[in-house]
């Protein structure tokens, strides 16, 4: 993704260390920060200084691998500990569980220490590079369906830094925009954490894409009035029917953009689809801090001795979603028994 100009992924590794973007303090400052430990892993993770479900998946990926090279002697329980642990930091995304079990997997694979130390990395490495290669393919099937003039809903941050690079849902809008496609894009504000408004607006600023924030209670205003030609948006968990888990709020938005006659399509890598978590409803939905809707950006807004619900994610049912951008292709959301996945 290019900030300021430059390159960058959202997540890389110097060495033995994790180096990430702290989204918490973007859009206000631009900070690389390093991690070493486990327990700044899960930090990162649960604090969400890294977020969005790919991008959690290669935090975990290279977590494990961090760890694994500082055992004295790796071995399966040792390993499935510290997987476990890290496992914990955020139920929803399906992506972390992909991300450790693939490194996990590759390292037991091995006996001796120091093979296994080595596999790691290089499957670590491995995963998080096949994650940003699926959203590239991802942001080629999706620029298809996008025609030159169209206005775009989107919702949550779903763009290169909620994956290691290019996106989900933005990742067509990346590339329809470099091709020459006059686009619009409405940008939900996604409260509680703003995500919307300070991430996604920050990357399509970066690269020169039009959009307008939008208060979350203004999407239906703008779809029933017909400037919504198409919404998209990513996903934490897509379930073997087709029913699929995204932000708070993604799931109104669906309904309103299918009782408008609007698409809804849903950008997502293989890694996020769950083919044995059978519909939505078996789905852990991630409850988060009530502080986080009682407070706007660190503010009290709400009255005093107020209480809040902040149910992190909803769940759209398969009928409400026109396809599912896969690297694969598009799929239908009743036939994703046609991907192939190992
Ligand atoms: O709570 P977050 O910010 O991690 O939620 C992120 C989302 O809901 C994204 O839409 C999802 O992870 C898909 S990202 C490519």
């Amino acid at each position: 993704m290019l900030i300021k100009g430059k390159n960058y992924r959202t997540i890389w590794m110097e060495g033995n260390t994790i180096q990430t973007i702290e989204q918490n303090k973007l859009p206000e400052e631009f900070e690389i920060i390093s991690i070493d430990t486990l327990e700044d892993v899960a930090k990162s993770i649960s604090t969400m200084i890294v977020r969005g479900a790919p991008a959690i998946g290669a935090m975990g990926a290279f977590g494990l691998a961090q760890a694994i090279q500082k055992m004295a002697a790796p071995n399966k329980q040792e390993i499935q500990n510290v997987r476990d642990f890290l496992f914990q930091t955020r139920p929803t995304a399906y992506d972390l569980q992909h991300g450790l079990d693939f490194v996990m997997a590759k390292t037991l694979s091995e006996s001796d220490p120091h093979t296994m130390k080595q596999i790691a990395m290089e499957s670590a490495q491995a995963y998080v590079d096949a994650s940003a290669e699926a959203c590239r393919k991802i942001g080629e099937y999706g620029n298809s369906l996008i025609n030159d003039g169209d206005k775009l809903l989107t919702h949550c941050n779903a763009g290169a830094l909620a994956t290691v690079d290019y996106g989900t849902a933005l990742a067509p809008m990346r590339l329809a925009h470099k091709n020459g496609k006059n686009i619009f894009i409405f940008v939900d504000e996604t409260r509680p954490r703003l995500q919307g408004a300070k991430l996604t607006a920050f990357e399509l600023h970066e690269e020169g894409i039009p959009y307008a924030v939008i208060a979350d209670n203004a999407a239906g205003f703008y779809m029933a009035r017909g400037e919504v030609d198409m919404m998209i948006t990513g996903t934490d968990r897509v379930a073997a029917n087709g029913d699929v888990a995204n932000k708070i709020g993604t799931y109104e938005k669906a309904v309103v953009a299918h009782e408008n006659g609007i698409p809804v399509y849903i950008a997502a890598p293989i890694s996020t689809i769950d083919f044995t978590c059978p519909t939505g409803n078996d789905i852990p939905i991630e409850e988060r801090n009530q502080n986080e809707v009682l407070d706007v950006d660190g503010h009290r807004v709400a009255h005093e001795g107020s209480t809040a619900l902040n149910p992190a994610f909803d769940v759209t049912p398969a009928k409400y979603i026109t396809g599912i951008i896969t690297e694969q292709g598009i799929y239908n959301p009743g036939e994703l028994d046609k991907i192939i996945h190992k």
